[in-house]
Order: C-alpha cells, then structure tokens, then sequence
C-alpha cells in the first residue's frame, strides 16, 4: 500500500480485517496526509482556517463515527485527530512504515510489483536520504491523493507580473508563506479553495482589496439548507426523476440563494448538478460587501496590472491560482499508469483495465466525501484479494467502464476536475451490487473447478 492518509488507512484496515498481509509505506511521519496542517510531507493542501466542507456525518467512515461532540464542519485539527484516533482504535500503525517514500513502483514479470524505497528517519523527505532499499509484493493499492500537485493554468496566462504569484496549495493564512495584509489580490478559480481563500482574504482589515476572478459561473452552495448541513439528506424523494430533482433544486437556489449575477459573478454555464459542488456561505457576503469583488478571466499579465476578460484592468500585488491539482504517480512509469490531463480510466474507479494486480482507492472526486466511499472500494480490493470477489473479464470491464466514463463526460461541464466524478449514493449502490456479482462469480468458479472454496460464502 501507498499512502496512510483518510483513504490509505481506511484500505489497510480492510485488508487487514480480511486476513491478508499488509505493509503500506507512508512518505510523512504520521498518518492523515493532507488533513495534518504542515504535515512533514510537504504535500498538504491545508491552510490555517481550513474546515471540511462534507459534513461530519457524511464524511466518516461507517465503522468509526466522528465524536458527537464535533462540530457539523470540524476544522483540519479534528479531522487529523479523526484519522489518528481511527488508526489507534484500529492498531493500523503496525501495518504502517512511517518516513518512508515509494520512489518507484516496477510491475514484476510474474506479477506484483517491485519496489524502491527510501528512508527519511531523522530528517525530512526531499533531504538526502538515510537509505535505500527494495522489496518485492504480490499485489500494489495505491492511495498517494490527488490534491498535492499543484495545476497551474495551461497554457499560462498571457504576459509577465512582477509581483507575487502563487498556488493554493502553497497558501496557510495571510501572514504564511507570504504577507497579504494590506495588499490588493486576485484570486483566480471558483472551487472550494479559492471560495476560502478570497474570502478569507477578503475580512475586513486582512488585504486591501480581493478580487475573484472565474472563467467559469459557478453554483455556490451555502454549506446550510433547512437547518441542516447541505449533504445531508434531501427534502426532494429518491424516485423523483432526476431531471425533475434538478428542476427542484435549481428553483430551490434560486428562491433561497438567487441569482449570481446579482453579485457580480458569471451566470453558471450548465446545470446545478454539472459540475463539482462549490460550498461557501461567506463569499456572497463578502462580495455583495465590496470586499471580495468579482472578475471575468483573467487574460493577460503586464507588469504590477491584470486585465480580463471584459477589457478592465486592476493593480494587484498578488496572484493566487486556485486552480486545482494534478493527479500524478511520481512511482509509475509512463507504461504502467499514465493519467491524460488527469484523465485515468478504472473499471469501477479502482481497477486498470489491464491487470489485476494493482488498484487504487479514493481516486475520484465525489459528490459528497471521498472517506466511505473508499472503505467500501477498500473491502471489495479486500475480496478480491482473497478470492471471494471476481472481476468481470476484460472485454466486460472495458465495455462498463467506457458507458460509465462517456455517461460522466455526458453530464459534467468539460474541465480538467471533472475528470472522475461520482455520485456518492449511485456510487455506493453500483459498488454494492457489483460486490454480490463478482461474489456469485467467484462461487461459481469454484464450484465448476470443485474445489472446498465451492462451499465457501463470504
Ligand atoms: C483544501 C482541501 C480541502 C478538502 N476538503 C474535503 C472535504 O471537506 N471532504 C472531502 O471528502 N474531501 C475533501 N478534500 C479532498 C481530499 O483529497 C480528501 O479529503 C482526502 O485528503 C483524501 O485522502 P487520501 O488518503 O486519498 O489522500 P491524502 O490525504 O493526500 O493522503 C495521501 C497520503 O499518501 C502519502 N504518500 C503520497 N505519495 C507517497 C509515496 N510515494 N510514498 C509514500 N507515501 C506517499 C502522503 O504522504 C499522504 O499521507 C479536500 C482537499 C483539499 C485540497
Ligand atoms: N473547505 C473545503 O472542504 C475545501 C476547500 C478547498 C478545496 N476543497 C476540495 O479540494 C479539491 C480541489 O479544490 P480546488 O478548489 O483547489 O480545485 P478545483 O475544484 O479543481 O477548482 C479549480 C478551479 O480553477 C478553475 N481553473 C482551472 N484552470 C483554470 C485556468 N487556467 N484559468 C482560470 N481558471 C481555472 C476551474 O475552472 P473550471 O471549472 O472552468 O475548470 C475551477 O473553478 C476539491 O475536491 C474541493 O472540493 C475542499
């Protein structure tokens, strides 16, 4: 296993349940990974003020309930706490070597993978490392995340700026690494991180100006609905059909909310469910008050100036690209797992098409949080490893996995983040049903070949 961050450890503990011999390597020297606020890593995309934006209830996993006591929006320090108490109750850290980073990860020819690790006891990664070795497993999961690389625009933005420009996932507040205060800044994106950002930036008193540049309207969702968190649960019942769930819930925004334009920012392109939610209840406030105030694209650099895409221009000292992540494998060779433009097709967001030895968990980007949805991927990697579940053959995989990749492309507005998204309760329901057909699969394989696993049941 790569990886002991929310879902690394979720999938150790599947597989540990299951009886199978498991060692993840974890790069940082605790778990959690982008949940630890400066975690030693060097890979968290957490800043100082940063709360979930799944509600508790939604994000913890369904074997280890958060505290009662958390708030609905825990901060990054509960949640860290979250995963440490979950590895605890659990005794995952004996399956864990802590400070050691997986350089490269070779398929072997009997299968299974090779590989390279180095070790950073007593120092930090990226240092000169103590050692360095190599050792061999039967089956690879892979749960490095895929918001730590930072996406900067492709192509870049016209022109050069002599002030600051820097990525999201390099900013903790507004004093670190850079001192905001009292400065004029653009934020550029409307996801998540730039919502928080311009409007943290944008209290009174911290920068002088924020401006909030989109290329894109976005449907920004308040994190509350009818006293409760947004995610939880809909008035709208499941049988509605869905292109009558989004009527509802569009005119429901439009009564509640009402029109974006009305505070300066694009009327969205698409529908409310097409793209990946944007949550903030402070970011209108802040620009129906004058603090954060709302641009088109940004085009072109020169100098300390910034023009967009309607011909104005503003001053600015600093650029903030809120501009998402790449999903990367520093470990892999190109020949073996090769995203394009953070585009990786797996057969039910686990399985490559091609082999049955590697998988991976939490890489998807969901409707709702990421957490149970990788325990229930890591308890069916858990059976297949065992034998109790069967992959479809490859044409089968091919075939549903080419229906479901065209069905999101369908739906979702192109962009490099709509690249693997799911619905959290389809999703769910796909996994479960999938787990009792490649059940019946496996049943039936063992009873043509006789063997004592025909009587076995999961
Ligand atoms: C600012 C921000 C806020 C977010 N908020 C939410 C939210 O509210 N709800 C939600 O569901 N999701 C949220 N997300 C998505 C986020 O990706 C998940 O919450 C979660 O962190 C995913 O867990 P993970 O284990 O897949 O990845 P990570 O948390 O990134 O953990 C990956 C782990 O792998 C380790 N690792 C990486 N490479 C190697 C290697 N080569 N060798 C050894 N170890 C390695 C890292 O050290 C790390 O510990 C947010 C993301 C960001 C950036
Ligand atoms: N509070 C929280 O819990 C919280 C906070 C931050 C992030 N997150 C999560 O972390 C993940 C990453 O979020 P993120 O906001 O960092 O990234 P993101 O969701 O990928 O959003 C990136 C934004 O930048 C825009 N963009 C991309 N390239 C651009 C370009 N070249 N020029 C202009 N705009 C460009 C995108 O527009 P298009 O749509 O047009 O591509 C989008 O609006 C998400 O899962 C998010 O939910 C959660």
């Amino acid at each position: 296993m790569i990886g002991a961050g929310a879902c690394g450890l979720t999938a150790v503990k599947a597989l540990t349940d299951a009886r199978l011999s498991v060692q993840c390597f974890e790069k940082s020297d605790r778990v959690g990974g982008n949940w630890v606020f400066k975690n030693k890593n060097g890979l968290s995309s957490a800043y100082r003020s940063l709360h979930i934006n799944t509600s508790r209830e939604r994000m913890q996993f369904r074997d280890f309930p958060m505290p009662k006591h958390y708030p609905d929006y825990p901060k990054h320090d509960l949640i860290a706490r979250y995963f440490q108490d979950y590895a605890d109750a659990f005794g995952l850290a004996r399956q864990i070597r802590f400070e050691t980073t997986v350089e490269r990860a070779v398929p072997r020819a009997e299968g299974g993978f090779r590989l390279t690790l180095s070790h950073h006891a007593h120092d930090s990664p990226g240092s000169p490392c103590s050692s360095s070795t190599v050792e061999d497993f039967d089956a690879l999961v892979v749960a490095n995340g895929h918001h730590w690389d930072p996406a900067w625009p492709e192509p870049a933005i016209a022109g050069e700026f002599s002030g600051l420009e820097m990525h999201s996932h390099a900013y903790l507040d507004p004093d670190e690494p850079h001192a905001l205060r009292g400065k004029r800044v653009l934020v550029v994106g409307m996801g998540n991180s730039a919502m928080d950002i311009a409007s943290e930036l944008g209290h009174p008193g911290v920068a002088e100006q924020v401006f909030l540049a989109a290329r894109r309207g976005a449907w920004v969702l308040p994190k509350y609905a009818f006293g409760k968190p947004i995610d939880q649960g809909t008035v709208i019942p499941s049988f509605v059909p869905a292109r009558v769930r989004r009527a509802l819930a569009e005119l429901w925004f439009r009564l509640a909310v009402g029109r974006l334009e009305d505070f300066g920012l694009p009327k969205p392109d698409h529908h409310l469910d097409q793209a990946h939610p944007t949550l903030s209840s402070d970011i209108l406030t802040k620009l129906g008050s004058g603090d954060v105030r709302a641009k088109p694209a940004l085009i072109e650099r020169d100098g300390e100036r910034v023009r967009f895409a309607d011909g104005s221009v503003e001053t600015v000292d600093a650029i903030i690209y809120a501009t998402g992540y790449k999903v990367t494998f520093p470990f892999f060779g190109t020949d073996v797992v090769a995203p394009r433009a953070n585009d990786l097709p797996l057969f039910l967001r686990i399985f490559p098409l091609d082999r049955e030895d590697l998988s991976f968990v939490g890489l998807a980007q969901p409707v709702g949080a990421i957490m149970p949805l990788a325990e229930a991927q890591a308890k069916l990697i858990a059976e297949l490893l065992t034998g109790t579940y069967e992959l479809p053959n490859g044409a089968e995989r091919k075939r549903r996995t080419e229906r479901e990749r065209a069905e999101m492309f369908a739906r979702y507005v192109p962009s490099r983040r709509h690249t693997m998204q799911l619905d959290y309760e389809e999703y769910l329901a796909s996994l479960a049903a999938e787990t009792r057909a490649g059940r019946a699969r496996a049943r039936h394989r063992a009873a043509r070949a006789g063997s004592p696993g025909a009587e076995r049941r999961p």
